[in-house]
């Protein structure tokens, strides 16, 4: 075993978020800085000795390395064991599901999830524990406590081991097991979903593209989709997992998943269409001509989930984050099961699904899953919702339409100001925020305020309560605008404003969602003042 001693240079120590860790690839490239951050992680856990650890990553430059770094190291440190992906492969929800299913005590995932991937792009880790979540608060702060004192870490002198092979191996006195990434979660989802109904709708000429986008779910979607369940060979574009993931953004979103998106509006257009971020915990949900947003994706979901084996015995509840529409909190009102509004982000999911609280749960930004891991989870939504559709044998545009007519319309769109300097956006969010509490009964661009105030959360289950999670806006006739400020953006600030409004089931429900938002997108721009603040009223990205 080697010791290898470093100064405190190379690691900036940046806090790692909830996503873990996120840098430039070149950073992660730096000499000992990689080794800094897994270090850290083996420390704030109170060591690796003995301990087995889950480990694989989306394929992106840097990944091959990066794990055989990790597996050196996890030898070093005294692990008992590390089941690794073939190849260095496993998708995030995989990985938390192994976690689950192998009882181990934790995993790292590399990913930087839908950001691009090269020398010159983006570079993630992140470590997750036992429960297949991601790291909570108490051992992040740990971690960070220990990259600002780290001064050496261990490390083998040994070659790289062979992950091509499915095989038991031995690096030291540590087992690694490498296996095949797709299997165990072949074998979960399988078990909820009613594998022959979905097989039955193929053959009855049912056509889908699902869209991996050069990411990780290529193998998953290949095997399971065309595979398991029979859809026509080239059902999955893109299936090949690429260090660049083609010089695109593995982003599943209409703007970056266009030629999908291109097909599914064309008169060619299959009657499905999916696909799936870098590391595969995102969706994008598209039928013929019917894009469905994330939001009415989980309302959907929550308010079907019982025609799937593994939901049949209902839901116990449905958790969304803040500004994710109030869509799926209109059915879990009717279906008379509890909802939660968390703050931004997977991890305050965690503790209602281990609580038994909730069984599905969602963000607006393409996240959706239930408690069979800890993540969210890409592919499960579009088995699930082939698993709806071939219970109902209807289109995604008659269901959307039925959803609408029984629970009403959240019209919604999201609009990001990207690199926005810093302190201009700080200015922005200050100054509404100490408007707040004078705007209940104002009358702005024709609208009339409610409520409007800071988002706090207390969580039902273990009491910790979050403040400032974003602001909230309530208008007269079912309107709503969030203003937050990114956590993952790179580059100066991201404003994200949350726009949103309520049609009820018996309205029309076949406004353009710019035209049904236009009151609430001016309310916004004359009460954030925008145009003096940031210069600027139109986004860079709607979605
Ligand atoms: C974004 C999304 C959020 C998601 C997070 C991690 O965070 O908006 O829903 O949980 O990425 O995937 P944000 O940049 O808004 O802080
Ligand atoms: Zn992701």
């Amino acid at each position: 075993m080697s010791i290898q001693t470093i100064s405190k240079g190379p690691f900036e120590g940046q806090k790692p978020g909830t996503s873990g860790l996120r840098k430039k690839t070149r950073v992660f490239m730096e000499a000992g800085y990689l080794e800094c951050f897994v270090q850290a992680t083996f420390n704030a856990i109170g060591g690796a000795k003995d301990k087995t650890f889950v480990m694989g990553g989306d394929g992106r430059y840097f990944n091959r390395e990066a794990i055989q770094t990790m597996l050196r190291m996890a030898a070093a440190n005294g692990a008992k064991k590390v089941i690794v992906g073939q190849n260095g492969l496993v998708s995030t929800p995989a990985v938390s599901n192994l976690i689950r299913q192998r009882d181990t005590d934790g995993g790292f995932v590399l990913s930087a999830s839908h950001n691009p991937g090269g020398i010159d792009a983006d570079f993630g880790i992140k470590y997750n524990v036992c429960n297949g979540g991601p790291a909570p608060e108490h051992i992040t702060q740990s971690m960070f406590e220990q990259t600002q004192s780290i001064h050496e870490y261990h490390t083998l002198d040994t070659p790289d081991v062979d992950l091509a092979t499915l095989a038991t191996l031995t690096l030291g006195d540590m087992q690694i097991e490498v296996v095949d990434p797709v299997q165990d979660y072949r074998d979960l989802m399988a078990g909820l979903f009613d594998f022959a109904k979905i097989k039955a709708l193929f053959e009855g000429g049912f056509r889908m593209r699902f869209d991996a986008m050069h990411a990780v779910t290529g193998p998953y979607a290949k095997a399971i989709l065309e595979g398991d369940l029979g859809a026509a060979a080239g059902t999955v574009i893109n299936a090949h997992p690429s260090e660049d993931f083609g010089g695109g953004h593995p982003d599943p979103n209409p703007f970056w998943a266009k030629v999908l998106m291109d097909e599914m509006m064309s008169d060619e257009a299959p009657d499905f269409g999916a696909a799936s971020d870098g590391d595969g915990d995102r969706n994008m949900i598209v039928g013929r001509g019917a894009y469905v947003t994330p939001s009415d994706s989980l309302a959907v979901l929550a308010a079907n989930a019982h025609l799937a084996p593994g939901y049949k015995d209902g839901l116990a509840g449905v958790a969304r984050s803040m500004p994710t529409s109030g869509a799926s909190d209109k059915v879990a009102e009717r279906l008379g099961i509890a909802s939660y509004e968390t703050p931004t982000g997977w991890k305050f999911f965690g503790n209602l699904l281990d609580a038994g609280k909730v069984t599905l749960c969602g963000e607006e930004s393409a996240g959706t899953g239930s408690d069979h891991v800890r993540e969210k989870d890409g592919l499960w939504a579009v088995l699930l919702w082939l698993n709806i559709l071939a219970e109902r044998k209807q289109s995604v545009a008659e269901i959307m339409s039925d959803h609408w007519a029984t629970y009403g319309r959240n019209y919604y769109s999201r609009h990001d100001y990207e690199a926005v300097p810093t302190e201009a956006a700080n200015a922005l969010m200050n100054g509404v925020t100490v408007k707040l509490s004078d705007f209940a009964g104002r009358e702005v661009a024709g609208t009339k305020i409610v409520m409007a105030d800071e988002f706090s959360y207390h969580d039902p289950v273990d009491g910790s309560v979050s403040h400032n999670q974003g602001l909230r806006i309530v208008f007269d006739g079912g309107g709503r605008a969030v203003l937050r400020l990114s956590g993952t953006g790179t580059e100066g600030a991201t404003l994200r404003i949350y726009l949103e409004q309520y049609a009820s089931s018996t309205e029309p429900h076949d406004l353009t969602p710019e035209a049904a938002l236009d009151k609430i997108r001016k309310a916004v721009i004359e009460i954030t003042d925008m145009q003096t603040l940031i210069g600027r009223t139109e986004p860079d990205v709607k979605t």
